[in-house]
């Protein structure tokens, strides 16, 4: 079976730097919050082009973290979309905060400018004291619009980019347009650690010096707590294997981009909808996402010839069972009700061999041409 990603396969690929990096780890003694998180903190903020970046210990800790250095507690209204992991509207739940949903656009998946302003012009939406933009599938929301909007309501702005590693719209990177950028490094992220692990970026350094107490039990120094902290720490394991694969983050994303182009050739003709590209956007394809009205027919014929696909999400997050019952909605969210009905993700990971990524479009244009 062809995999839809294959974190193992990213593994193998850097199999030996890898496992000298482990080693090294090993054999210092040290293992949480030491030389490697520090490197890799500096050379990870580099490479996402903001001032700073704290290691986490999951993408979810990362926004709960950007979430209470902002100041946001318990009743507070966040506004967000539904159409997103899960984790997005978990990390509100950790804080007791509330989630207001906006649409999405239909042909881009991300969060859709004019829905904000609708909600915007709600009660509800005047009462939001921030936003969770999610770049989703490796695009970036539509910032340039967003942002002005959020300003003007007064709303801090936390970009989730835990599927965005390395994507920029008109060269300012995923992480550097709101308050605060998080990051997930799950397997099989763009950028993926052999285990858990997440990263704030950002510029300002109070918030910076917020989250570096928060992650560890509000620590000012050692043993002596002047914020309500947690213990979120990534360790050195995860960010000596994040630096050596931090090295090989553009050449994995121009791969996935080579990938994406040949799914885009040999579906240019059918009638599934294919991923649209946003002017001036950097795309890094997390997830090559197609529309397919007979979605469940082509996954199915997909599996029979031996490829794997996955749906993300079958259901939005207000249609969720937990969530469906205690969530509020003061805008409708037709896009977001539509696409979970059509999307499939296709097999994207750089290590796809040349001739899976045949085996995927002779398969795919047997299905359109019938
Ligand atoms: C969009 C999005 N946000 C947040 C997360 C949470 O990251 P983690 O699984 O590292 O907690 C994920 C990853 O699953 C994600 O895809």
């Amino acid at each position: 079976m062809i995999p839809q990603s294959n974190p193992k396969a990213g593994y193998l690929a850097h199999k030996e730097e890898i496992d000298v990096a482990i080693r090294r780890v090993l054999d210092s003694g040290w293992y949480i919050l030491g030389q490697e998180v520090s490197a890799f903190e500096h050379e990870f903020a580099s490479v996402v082009g903001n001032k700073w970046s704290i290691g986490v210990a999951s993408g979810t800790d990362a926004l709960e973290l950007a979430l209470r250095a902002l100041g946001i507690s318990f009743g507070d209204k966040v506004i967000t979309v539904s159409h997103t992991a899960v984790a997005t509207v978990a990390a509100l739940g950790r804080i007791g905060a509330t989630p207001l949903f906006v649409d999405i656009d239909p042909c881009r998946y991300t969060l859709a400018p004019e829905s904000l302003e609708e909600l915007l012009s709600t009660q509800e939406g005047r009462e939001a004291r921030a936003l969770i933009v999610v770049h989703l599938y490796g695009q970036m929301a539509d910032m340039g619009a967003i942002m002005p909007i959020a300003r003007r309501a007064g709303l801090a702005v936390i970009e989730d980019c835990a599927q965005a590693h390395g994507a920029a719209l008109n060269g300012i990177g995923a992480g550097c347009w709101g308050d605060l950028g998080c990051f997930s490094f799950y397997p099989t992220k763009n950028l993926a650690a052999l285990g858990d692990g997440g990263a704030i970026v950002g510029a300002d350094a109070s918030l910076a010096n917020k989250i570096r107490l928060l992650r560890e039990y509000g620590w000012q120094e050692r043993y002596v707590s002047t914020e309500f902290g947690i213990n979120s720490r990534l360790d050195e394991m995860q960010a000596a294997i994040l630096r050596v694969r931090l090295k090989h983050l553009e050449a994995d994303n121009n791969c996935r981009r080579a990938i994406a182009n040949s799914y885009d050739e040999a579906l240019a003709t059918s009638a599934f909808a294919i991923p649209r590209r946003s002017p001036g956007a950097q795309h890094v394809f997390h997830q090559y996402v197609i529309k397919a009205l007979n979605r469940d027919e082509l996954r199915a014929q997909l599996k029979a010839h031996g490829i794997a696909t996955l749906v993300h999400y079958p259901l939005a997050v207000h249609q969720q069972p937990v969530y469906a019952t205690s969530s509020f909605q003061p805008v409708p969210l037709p896009h977001t009700e539509e696409v979970v009905k059509q999307i499939l993700s296709l097999p994207i990971f750089p290590e796809l061999s040349q001739q899976d990524r045949e085996t995927i479009v002779s398969a795919l244009s047997l299905f359109h041409s019938n």
